[in-house]
């Protein structure tokens, strides 16, 4: 025979249960992110090289990290990690240093990614981009 208390204290369990479910359940799939199933592509398609003006640079996406197209007066291409390896700004391309720069605090990257000033400890990450029927396709990371 189940008593009036032992009824009660089943009941309040049970609520309590419930509320910490409610609140623990949302806190831990905040905290817990979700896992992603999105691939990393091979390669990328940026269109006509010839529509990509020399002496200028341009982030896209890849997957998802951002990369810095390069090409430089004389035409060629050069592919490298956005993300500058100091603190993670973006960083640019700059024509007027022939140079890759990162505004944050000035850290400074030769056109191989090499860092050559500033702040930033270790070189950027280079991508392969080549000219496929007169296409540009950037593809993975050689460093
Ligand atoms: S984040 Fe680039 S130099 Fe600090």
């Amino acid at each position: 025979m189940i008593t009036r208390r032992k009824f009660l204290n089943a009941m309040l369990g049970v609520g309590t249960a419930g509320w910490l479910g409610s609140v623990v359940y949302p806190v831990l799939r905040y905290l817990l992110p979700p896992e992603t199933t999105e691939a990393e592509p091979d390669t990328l398609s940026l269109g006509p090289a010839e529509q990509f003006p020399r002496g200028a640079g341009k982030i896209f996406k890849f997957g998802k990290r951002p990369v810095l197209l390069i090409r430089t007066k004389d035409g060629a291409f050069h592919a490298l990690a956005a993300t500058c390896t100091h603190l993670d700004c973006l960083v640019q391309y700059r024509d007027d240093m022939d140079a890759v720069w990162c505004a944050c605090h000035g850290g400074k990257y030769d056109l191989a990614g090499r860092n050559i000033a500033g702040p930033p400890p270790k070189p950027l990450a280079q991508f392969a981009v080549k000219v496929v029927d007169g296409n540009l396709v950037l593809g993975g990371a050689l460093t």
